[in-house]
């Protein structure tokens, strides 16, 4: 491979070089696929290398073959996409799979997303996404894996290993692409592309462990984000791509920019026009521009100026092409490229039955009370009627949820088609009701008529699929306003009602918690939502999701995830100077790993294989959980510790280890953790990571809040 790639690099020009180190995108006219007259211009000169938004087989050769055969040194290029959950077959979003703490599920997600991908000629996917966020208003907290560092580096690498494999040059893989670096999910107020700053020190134990999770399962790319941190913008950190990963986790695969980041540094405010920002993205050590061209115009003139020194720019395009040698491009640039694979992959029996299996695992059954001495859950199949009401109840397209660009709707199943599959006797009346503006209530009698006729309601209330994802903030994260009318009407008439709630990000509602028996909540579940809803709502299925988000009561509590710090005032109900609100609880709505199920489980026994551990021990944990209730079902057991003492002050607890596990109704399993050392670590007073001698607790349990102790010291 390096004797190919340096010849092949002796062979260009500098702009050839900057070529490659170009990724323009591609449309989606009415018509088809299109490309900008004048990007293929820039193709045919060799002087844009790779293209994203360029799928299907039919319109990818075109494309290759115009790189292969027209331009002088032939090429071939990287086709990119946004496959988040899926290319057609649409998964749950991404922070609705991570409720399923299910690692076996989400990297099969990612393999079979993968070999869907590349049977339509895509070969690297912007995924995953990894950015921790402590805050729902932010609207792409529906493309990862939510609040916890812990969790979202398992979900991390699981992704990376399902995207590529074992071998890049299988034409079923592709490169992966970590993104955003760094810390873009903690931008001021939830809004979209704001500013981040924080500590290094919570930079360092709560942001960058997702990242360099996935580096070591192996990711090729990294993408940089939008935002700045400490003052600086991600796309011209210096101490992001070149300190932190390259010099201190030693990747040496390829770093790309997000869409027009280069550009965007000048509105920053750290450069005065766009050849600086090529040269301070260049220099920060970015290898390729997403879209903002400014590699290709200015990076030949940067050079001739001697700003920039040719030996670096080979380096760059030498990790680009080791990608394309790796892939297997150069021995065949068509490999991704087969018309036959492309039609029998695409909604393959294996993707749907997938798609359906990852739906169920990610619903979280949020509330479940007894209405006439029974719990409401699950419905059963006699019952004789029910009103099925919401503008989420018959909707293929916003069940796609975010970041579904090559979903088909036509094929997604609704809860009202699910509903009538799994329970064909019972009769449905069905209304739309309300929309997703604050102010459209045009079908509320109707709603309110179908609700009369009928023995049970269920709400399909929630978002629509343009309400989360990227530039999707909302300063309010309760239903839409047309919504909680409709709910509160409906409510009047004294029918046992249950909520579906559909949404891209947790959402405050606190109004139905109060008020309605029982809250199924389904986020957006992809092609079989529907279908996986309606089995859950007549316990063909029996719910185990667990909420990777805490819920807020209110925008007012946000931020508020699980493991914040004690303070020196912690909250103290009978003294009014301790660290709380005058008008709601610390306490959230559902806290981080909260969900329930039809079956109930109980905890007992907890037990220590040591009171004092040395640096060199392993500690077992061992838990009893039984099945009380009258239903097989799964439980997410969640073990979290708290050092009680450091140099610095520590979170109230972390998670450190949890295991799903299916009991039958009556039965038992002792649940076994074992710890080491690297788990008691952190960054201390001076920032070495290690761990402090003292006192720990144990907390094992059904989420962040309740659960069994035990103690333990570390000397
Ligand atoms: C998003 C990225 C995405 C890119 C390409 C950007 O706007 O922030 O996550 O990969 O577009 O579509």
């Amino acid at each position: 491979m390096s004797a190919f790639i340096d010849s092949l690099i002796d062979d260009m020009t500098v702009e050839e070089k900057a070529g490659q180190l170009t990724l323009y995108t591609s449309g989606w006219a009415v018509t088809g696929p299109q490309l900008r007259d004048d990007y293929l211009e820039e193709l045919k000169a060799g002087r844009a290398g790779n293209l994203f938004n360029a799928h299907t087989v039919d319109y990818a050769i075109k494309l290759q073959k115009m790189a292969v055969e027209e331009t002088r040194l032939g090429i071939p290029l990287l086709f990119g996409l946004d496959v988040i959950h899926g290319y057609k077959t649409t998964f749950p979003i991404p922070l609705a799979e991570a409720s399923s703490w299910d690692m076996d599920l989400i990297q099969k997600t990612a393999r079979l997303s993968a070999r869907e991908a590349t049977a339509a000629g895509v070969n690297w996917t912007f995924n995953p996404m990894v950015d921790i966020s402590r805050d729902p208003r932010w609207g792409r907290v529906a493309e990862g894996s939510g609040e916890d560092v812990y969790l979202g580096g398992l979900i991390a690498a699981a992704k990376v290993k399902g995207y590529q494999g074992d071998d890049l040059s299988d034409p079923s893989t592709l490169l992966a692409c970590v993104k955003h670096f760094a810390a873009y999910g903690a931008s001021q107020a939830g809004r979209d592309y704001h500013t981040v700053d924080m500590s290094d020190r919570v930079l360092r134990e709560t942001y960058l462990p997702p990242y360099k999770a996935a580096l070591d399962a192996g990711a090729t790319t990294f993408m940089t984000s939008f935002n700045e941190l400490d003052g600086v913008p991600a796309s011209g950190s210096k101490y992001l791509m070149t300190e932190i990963l390259r010099d201190e986790w030693g990747f040496t695969g390829f770093v790309v920019t997000d869409y027009t980041a280069i550009n965007e540094m000048v509105p920053h405010g750290v450069v005065e026009n766009e050849k600086q920002a090529a040269e301070l993205a260049f220099k920060a050590g970015v290898d390729m521009d997403m879209q903002g061209g400014l590699y290709s115009r200015y990076l030949p003139e940067l050079i001739k100026e001697g700003k920039i020194k040719e030996s670096m720019l080979d380096q760059c395009v030498r990790r680009i092409l080791e990608m394309k040698y790796k892939l297997g491009l150069f021995e065949d640039p068509y490999r991704y490229l087969n018309k036959a694979r492309e039609e029998q992959t695409l909604f393959s029996k294996e993707l749907m039955d997938h798609s359906l299996h990852s739906a169920k695992e990610s619903i979280v059954l949020l509330k479940n009370e007894e209405v006439k001495g029974a719990k409401l859950l699950p419905l059963s199949k006699s019952v004789k009627s029910i009103a099925l009401i919401g503008p989420l109840a018959d909707n293929q397209k916003d069940m796609l949820g975010t970041w579904h660009m090559s979903g088909d709707a036509s094929k997604v199943v609704t809860l009202l088609k699910g509903i009538k599959e799994t329970a064909p006797e019972v009769t449905v009346h069905y209304a739309s009701g309300a929309g997703f503006g604050d102010s459209d209530m045009t079908g509320m009698d109707e709603a309110v008529r179908a609700a009369s006729k009928a023995d049970i309601v269920i709400m399909a209330l929630g978002e629509n699929y343009q309400q989360s994802g990227e530039a999707a903030s909302r300063s309010d994260i309760g239903l839409p306003k047309s919504q909680q009318l409709l709910m509160e009407k409906v409510h009047t008439l004294g029918k046992p009602m249950v909520a579906v709630v559909m949404a891209g990000r947790p959402l405050s509602m606190t109004w139905m918690e109060e008020n309605i028996p029982a809250i199924v909540n389904a986020w957006h579940l992809g092609t079989m939502a529907g279908k996986a809803m309606a089995e859950v709502l007549f316990g063909d299925h029996v719910p185990s999701g667990k909420l990777p988000m805490t819920f807020p009561r209110n925008v007012g509590q946000i931020p508020v995830f699980y493991n914040m710090k004690n303070t020196g005032r912690p909250f103290d109900e009978s003294n009014k100077y301790t660290s709380k609100y005058l008008d709601i609880p610390n306490d959230p709505l559902y806290p981080f790993g909260y969900g329930l199920s039809y079956t109930s489980f109980d905890y007992s026994n907890i037990a220590l294989s040591t009171e004092e551990l040395a640096r060199t021990d392993t500690l077992s944990v061992r838990v009893k959980v039984t099945n009380t209730g009258r239903y097989e079902g799964k439980e997410i057991v969640q073990l979290y510790l708290r050092d009680l003492v450091g140099s610095v002050t520590r979170p109230v607890k972390e998670l450190k280890r949890f295991k799903k596990i299916n009991l039958k109704p009556g039965r038992s399993e002792t649940v076994h953790f074992k710890l080491t050392y690297e788990d008691l670590c952190f960054y201390t007073r001076d920032m070495s990571f290690k761990a402090e001698p003292g006192k720990f607790k144990v907390f094992v349990g059904p989420n962040a809040m309740e659960g069994l102790e035990a103690d333990f010291d570390f000397n």
